[in-house]
């Protein structure tokens, strides 16, 4: 089965093409089951079993959100206007959503998160990587991540997110680094750890991500999102996929981030739901530092599944031009996944890609909260939003 898409407004390749976001003009689209089978100049477009219809809009690759936390029970709109009025996020609800999700049955947690990648998915999102970290003792951890799976291939072990309650914090990172690592890993294909202030400090962390690596699984980090400290450090020395939040950093930090293969992640969603000041992009960018936009969807610091959003916030209060801002939220999530089949539009490449309602990339930005994704291809397969 082949489709043809043509009428493309602005075609985003984020490969062969002008400037950063490999732009094309004039061209068609030829997929084939769940891959791009041609690019190249409408009039030489070779016959398909079924046509879209681009009607002038931007076509791009779907968004790659790369930081998700999808899996879990209730929400924490009580925090956000407590917070709205003036009270600082600490990370200390966590343990609320743990308890809620601890009390939830298999079905409702597989309905509230596939509830959210549909919802993300409305948004232009093909892939969405899904934490586990709600659970946070052996059994809810597992089964988080045997739900997430059913959802996504990228799955991330999270289980220190926080110490939960009641527990000594050094018999919990030898049971998250022992029986729940064990338990979880053939679930996950990543390993997390929230290394802040009143979470993980550096030996914790070192501890559990190098137990994770030695189970033959990719590292991340939440790094310095409350304050300065090592976790974007230790996330470059242990060769980690991604840096997430990267909030406060050192130059020291920064200048360790240009030097590497590990990519900034920023979360604009957390500052904006925290009300907190957002990552310094423009430096990273400037230093020479991989940047990724992701929505850290979660019921506490960032309730949005919105990779629009998210580019709209980067563009306008992080300064990054949206020719950045898009490349973050494609190529920028894809790497960090350590993915070539994604966040590009190249013959081969999975044929995951949206039309917008509107002629160009550039309206992502200058349009915000106005819903402009008009359709989605994930695996060829066309929804109609
Ligand atoms: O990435 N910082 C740690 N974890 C999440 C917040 C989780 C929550 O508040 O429930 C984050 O922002
Ligand atoms: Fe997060």
């Amino acid at each position: 089965m082949s489709i043809l898409i043509d009428n493309i407004g602005e075609l985003v390749t984020n490969d062969e093409g002008a400037g950063l976001l490999g732009l094309r003009r004039d061209v068609a689209v030829v997929v084939e089951g769940d891959r791009i089978a041609w690019i190249g100049p409408s009039a030489q477009a070779p016959a398909s079993d079924q046509r879209i219809d681009a009607g002038g809009g931007a076509v791009l690759p779907g968004f790659v959100d790369s930081h998700a936390h999808l899996v879990f029970a209730g929400d924490r709109a009580a925090e956000f206007g407590a917070r709205m009025a003036g009270e600082p996020y600490t990370g200390g609800g966590i343990r609320t959503t743990v308890a809620a999700t601890r009390a939830a049955s298999d079905d409702d947690l597989r309905r509230n998160a596939g509830r959210l990648v549909a919802e993300a998915r409305r948004q232009g999102t093909t892939t969405i990587e899904i934490k586990s970290g709600y659970g946070l003792n052996v059994e809810d951890e597992a089964r988080s991540l045997r739900i997430a799976r059913e959802l996504s291939d990228e799955t991330t072990f999270l289980g220190a997110h926080v110490v939960p309650a009641g527990s000594d914090p050094g018999e919990y990172v030898d049971l998250v680094r022992g029986s729940m690592l064990a338990a979880c890993a053939p679930y996950a294909k990543w390993v997390d750890v929230f290394c802040d202030r009143g979470a993980f400090d550096e030996e914790q962390t070192r501890a559990i991500l190098t137990a994770g690596k030695q189970r033959g699984l990719g590292l991340r980090v939440h790094a310095n999102q409350l304050t300065e400290g090592p976790g974007v450090r230790l996330a470059v020395e242990l060769g980690a996929a991604s840096a997430d939040h990267c909030t406060h950093l050192s130059s020291a930090d920064v200048d360790a981030l240009a030097g590497s293969a590990t990519v900034a992640t920023l979360l604009p969603g957390a500052e904006f739901s925290t009300r907190s000041p957002y990552p310094d992009a423009r430096r990273l960018i400037d230093t020479g530092v991989t940047v990724a936009l992701a929505t850290d969807c979660n019921p506490g610091s960032s309730y949005t599944s919105s990779m629009p959003f998210c580019i709209a916030l980067a563009v306008r209060d992080m300064r990054m031009t949206p020719a950045e801002a898009v490349h973050a939220a494609t190529a920028g999530g894809a790497k960090t996944l350590r993915r070539d089949d994604i966040g590009r539009l190249r013959p081969g490449a999975r044929a995951d890609l949206t039309v917008l309602d509107a002629p160009s990339h550039l309206h992502l930005a200058y349009r915000p909260g106005v819903p402009l994704i008009r359709q989605v291809l994930h695996n060829g397969i066309p929804s109609n939003y």
